[in-house]
């Protein structure tokens, strides 16, 4: 047999692949697939909330009256069309802008990438909550910066350049942060001169109630403007209207913006042409009307989840109560591992959710775990949750009862 020489790639890939891993958790979840499986995994949307006519009716608009521009190449910053729509949002919002404030990216994790691109150089640090979006860590890792937990107590430690924070509905923790901790995390970011990174992902999504301001918007309001704010906002219509379409945004100062533009030119000249002249087209009419459907929808999923928890989970175990988006954060009794947890409740529970320490990008907390209700129907819910409750519960020993019900 002919001998294969394989080239040592490893060699040749350049030091910043060294921060650049797979996901441990990424192999079990392939399992997710099989059909017995109830998974709280997943964390995207649910499909049947996509505006499927809306979206259908759009793109065959779009094709009518101007076919050739659909098909065509088209500005870096994005069509003015679909920037004006999301400038007006931001304006009503609380954050006064235009459209030259507006970059529209291919979805909210390339604004992650390009922003890291701009701000991070090897070993600058960026500060993030515990737990944060994994999603992120994976977008600034290519960049090689360090990692610090965010303290709002604590001037921010030297070399640290970025916060990165998810302050509405987060994922994975379901939390918001109430307004005296947006007000103190752009007190911190003045004194330590930080740029501030608004992941806004799941901000539309809210269940109802009062919505704390954006800090964008406390941050245009302390600063006197747009232009001299150190906020930038990355939106997505990624939870709105649809992943597949790889929309989001950034809004920011005109410097900043400029600067991701040309670094969007040289990644991937522009966001699909069409695509934008779709979405411009969906948001135009009927938009907060879908919204409203996708609140009460979530907020349906949300409680059914919030039930099933009080009922099947055994005393010892805490979980988060979010007021929007997709996901509950549950703390389980120390010494528990949510990985190993995950591996026997696949094979004996036929559950799944995502173990939580992938979500730290330091000082990991181990006894915790994520689960999204997004998906699955309530029936599935309550029986995965009492799948889970039973897995918990028989690796609580005997001192730790179940509760009854
Ligand atoms: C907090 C957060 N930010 C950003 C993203 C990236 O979404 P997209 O690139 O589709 O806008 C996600 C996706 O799950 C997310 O949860």
């Amino acid at each position: 047999m002919e001998t294969l020489f394989v080239t040592d790639w490893t060699r040749l890939f350049s030091p910043r692949m060294a921060h650049v891993r797979a996901s441990e958790i990424r192999e079990l979840l392939k399992l997710l697939d099989q059909p017995d499986i109830i998974s709280f995994a997943g964390g995207i949307p649910d499909p049947a909330l996509f505006p499927l006519d809306r979206v259908q009716a759009a793109y065959a608009q779009a094709l009518a009256d101007n076919g050739q521009a659909a098909l065509q190449y088209s500005v870096s910053e994005g069509l003015p069309a679909l920037r004006g729509w999301i400038a007006a949002r931001m304006t009503a919002a609380g954050a006064p802008c235009g459209i030259d404030n507006i970059l529209i990216t291919a979805g909210s994790q390339q604004a992650l990438d390009l922003i890291g691109k701009l701000f991070l150089a090897p070993g600058d640090t960026v500060l993030v909550e515990r737990p944060t979006y994994m999603g992120a860590l994976g977008a600034f890792n290519a960049y090689e910066p360090r990692y610090a937990a965010l303290d709002l107590g604590a001037a921010a430690p030297s070399g640290a350049r970025l916060a990165y924070v998810v302050p509405d509905f987060a994922n994975p923790s379901g939390r918001t942060w109430p307004r005296r901790e947006r007000e103190a995390l752009l007190e911190r970011a003045e004194d330590g001169d930080l740029v501030i990174v608004e992941d806004g992902a799941y901000r539309e999504l809210g269940f109802g109630g009062a919505a704390e301001p954006a800090l964008i918007a406390l941050d245009v309001a302390r600063s006197g403007g747009i232009e001299a704010a150190r906020t930038l906002y990355c939106g997505t219509f990624s939870k709105t209207l649809s992943p597949a379409l790889r929309l989001g945004w950034v809004c920011g100062p005109r410097a900043v913006i400029d600067r991701l533009v040309l670094l969007k030119q040289g990644g991937d000249l522009h966001a699909s042409t069409i695509n934008q002249m779709v979405a411009a087209q969906v948001v135009s009419e009927g938009y907060e009307a879908h919204l409203e459907q996708l609140r009460s929808a979530y907020r349906a999923k949300s409680e059914a989840m919030q039930a099933a928890l009080a009922r099947h989970m055994p005393l010892g175990v805490s979980w988060s109560r979010p007021q929007g988006g997709m996901f509950v954060w549950v703390s389980l009794p120390e010494g528990f591992d949510g990985a190993q947890l995950l591996e026997a409740c696949l094979a004996e529970e036929r559950v799944a959710f995502v173990p939580g320490a992938p979500f730290y990008a330091v000082e990991p907390d181990r006894a915790s775990l994520r689960l999204s209700y997004s998906l699955p129907s309530a029936e599935d819910i309550d029986e995965g949750i009492r799948r889970l409750g039973r897995a918990i519960a028989a690796r609580m020993g005997g001192a730790v009862m179940a509760k009854a019900g």
